[in-house]
């Protein structure tokens, strides 16, 4: 799965490159304008108050900016961030070592923040709230519990399964931002701003052709924007045009819709061998040789997004959409869909 071109989690071909071209300010964030105008005010607000920030849990999809507008968060509130991972924090003592040596105003960033260790969701409530620590010290009998006064800082944390976090961590942030896939405009001056960024030289038209097939991802339309640029530079002139891009996209097989042979293949399977369904994620899932997890989480949500599949309660269904965009029949008793 690593290997899709398309794949929307990080690989380490796309961490060098992710890291400049990472917008530094709200203004140079493309898109999600919802999110921007309400953060906007809550620094603005936080700022004249010489307050820190509400802590905010960032979630949505791998690759729609969850860490870059954490960055971009504390760049406008002048503050520094602290960067680490739920898997990472392995006891409460790292938590304590962490927010201890923060200053004032301060963001912690906590990526999946889902798989954050109970235990150490303990330690953090009165971190959050009241900006404090309970350690203890000692063992056996002389133990005893301090209290530690923390500087007041900003939780920023990011997930992409908002479900799987617990209700009292959910609770306690006072700001939730849903991070949504990406419309062609906006995805379409990404993939400019890239290439300005790349020193590639790129026309708008071949920009929304990139755009078009990067499932709605900003990491998805960097990674093609590059290999197209590669392309371009060995079989044309290094000028990323129309023909170009698209000839580039059809080697990679990304077909016009971003679809590549993993959704072909589930997809097809689906109407082949259920008759476009309902059917339900595991026989999905046992049919084509992939967890179901893997379906629920990388592939699906894309293919939802687009109208291609739908959720009922006796299964997933293609939608005529999706025959449309293969060139197949409608089943008779299923043109309705
Ligand atoms: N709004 C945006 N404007 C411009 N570029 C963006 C925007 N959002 C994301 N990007 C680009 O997309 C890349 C991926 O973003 P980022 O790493 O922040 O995603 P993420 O949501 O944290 O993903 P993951 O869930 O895998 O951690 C970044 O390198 C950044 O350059
Ligand atoms: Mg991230």
């Amino acid at each position: 799965m690593t290997d899709r071109v398309i794949s929307s989690e990080v690989s380490n071909f796309d961490e060098p490159f992710e890291q400049s071209l990472r917008p530094q300010l709200l203004s140079q964030y493309i898109g999600q304008d919802k999110i921007k105008n309400n953060l906007e005010i809550f620094i603005k607000a936080a700022k004249m108050r010489s307050e820190s920030l509400d802590h905010c849990l960032l979630y949505g999809p791998p690759g729609l900016g969850k860490t870059t507008l954490a960055a971009v968060i504390a760049n406008e509130m002048n503050v520094q961030i602290r960067m680490t991972s739920g898997p990472a924090i392995e006891r409460p003592g790292d938590l304590a070592a962490i927010v201890s040596s923060l200053e004032p105003g301060d963001v912690l960033f906590i990526d999946e923040i889902h798989r954050l260790n109970r235990s150490i969701e303990e330690v953090l409530y009165p971190a959050m709230e009241d900006f404090c620590l309970d350690i203890v010290v000692g063992k056996g009998p002389s133990a005893r519990s301090v209290r530690l006064d923390l500087p007041p800082f900003t939780l920023i944390g990011a997930t992409t399964r908002a479900g799987a976090l617990s209700a009292p961590l959910r609770d306690r942030f006072g700001v939730l931002l849903r991070l949504d896939f990406y419309d062609e405009e906006a995805l379409t001056s990404i993939v400019v701003r890239s290439a300005e960024l790349f020193n590639a030289s790129i026309d708008y038209e071949s920009a929304g052709e990139i755009a078009r097939r990067a499932r709605g991802t900003p990491r998805i339309a960097n990674r093609l924007l590059k290999r197209v640029r590669d392309y371009a530079q060995v079989r044309g002139n290094g000028h990323i045009s129309l023909d170009i891009a698209r000839e580039a996209l059809e080697l990679l097989q990304v077909d016009p819709r971003g679809l590549d042979h993993i959704d072909h293949k589930l997809i097809t399977a689906m109407i082949e061998r259920f008759r476009g369904g309902p059917v339900g994620l595991d026989t999905i899932a046992a049919s084509i040789g992939e967890e179901s997890t893997t379906i629920e989480d990388v592939y699906e949500p894309y293919l939802m997004q687009i109208g291609f599949i739908q959720r009922s309660p006796r299964g997933r269904i293609v939608s005529s959409l999706a025959y449309e965009h293969l060139g197949l029949p409608l089943p008779i008793e299923r043109d309705n869909l």
